[in-house]
């Protein structure tokens, strides 16, 4: 297996780990995220964290040795796997972070950019450089990175495919902290800013941004009413609300 997946604590934790060639994304890699999305779609952790194996690199993108002199048709196919493996990851019901050190270039950003949020240690650095071998980014990164850090910027990343460091992207919204000293517990740190909330309602917030972007604001607004009346019906709202009125720490049951 090119990844690992494991518990820490209440979290899972999926390692790349193809340290030799910098944790790129051959198709068995993609394939065996596809299989451990499914697994933590399945079990009970609170939330993934996504990080690479060694401080070089969280992952140098699709692995350019496999992608020469294939078909079209294999090409298509090969952008449709890692797009529908990265779509999962969007769609987990359970919140994602990526922890980046070192680069996450091509594919290995966009997979970055498939998760909830993004962390970067100070080392750290990202880009889009599929133009440099005369691609352009094909797992998401032409729909996702305009949608976080807006259409110019997008397009200048992906146009130029500059490298950009991590307090650039910091500044840019394409990470939303830095991290000092152990990158991992960081990460973990920074989940159980959000793990202790209910988890159906985390992922009603999560549904309801996501569909800010696809929609006009009237009828986001109307996506909105019905998630929150969702919201307010769940007996964790119920919870919630009688924990403040009675002063004491709500105990979120994720019903
Ligand atoms: N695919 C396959 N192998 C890769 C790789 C990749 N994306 N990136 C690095 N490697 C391999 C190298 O070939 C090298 O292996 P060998 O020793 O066997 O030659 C090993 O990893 C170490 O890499 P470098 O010697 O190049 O390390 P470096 O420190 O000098 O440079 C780097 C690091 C700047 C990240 C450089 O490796 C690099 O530019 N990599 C390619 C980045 C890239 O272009 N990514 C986009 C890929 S296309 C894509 O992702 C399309 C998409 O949208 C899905």
């Amino acid at each position: 297996m090119a990844i690992e997946l494991k518990r820490v604590d209440e979290f899972a934790l999926i390692t790349l780990s193809r340290p030799d060639a910098l944790n790129a994304l051959s198709f068995e890699l993609i394939r065996d995220l596809g299989r451990a999305f499914d697994a933590v779609a399945a079990g009970d952790a609170r939330a993934l964290l996504i990080t690479g194996a060694g401080s070089k690199a969280f992952c140098a993108g699709a692995d350019i040795k496999e992608l020469t002199g294939r078909s079209l048709a294999a090409q298509k196919s090969g952008a449709e796997l890692g797009q529908a493996v990265f779509a999962k990851l969007d769609r987990l019901p359970v919140p994602s972070v990526a922890v980046i050190s070192g680069y996450a270039f091509g594919g290995g950003l966009e997979l970055a950019l498939a998760c909830t949020f993004r962390l970067a240690t100070r080392n750290a650095k990202m880009g889009l450089p599929e133009i440099k071998l005369g691609l352009i980014p094909g797992y998401g990164g032409t729909q996702r990175l305009p949608r976080l850090a807006g259409e110019a910027r997008a397009l200048e990343l992906i146009l130029t495919g500059r490298t950009v460091g991590a307090e650039e992207a910091l500044r840019i919204g394409l990470v939303n902290r830095l991290l000092d000293g152990d990158a991992l517990e960081q990460g973990v740190a920074f989940a159980r800013e959000f793990s202790g909330y209910s988890l159906p309602v985390l992922a009603l917030a999560r549904e309801a941004v996501r569909r800010a972007l696809d929609n006009p604001v009237h009828e986001g607004l109307k996506i909105e009413a019905d998630l929150s009346t969702l919201a307010f019906q769940t007996r964790d709202a119920a919870e919630g609300m009688a924990a403040f009125i009675e002063k004491r720490k709500a105990r979120f049951g994720d019903h």
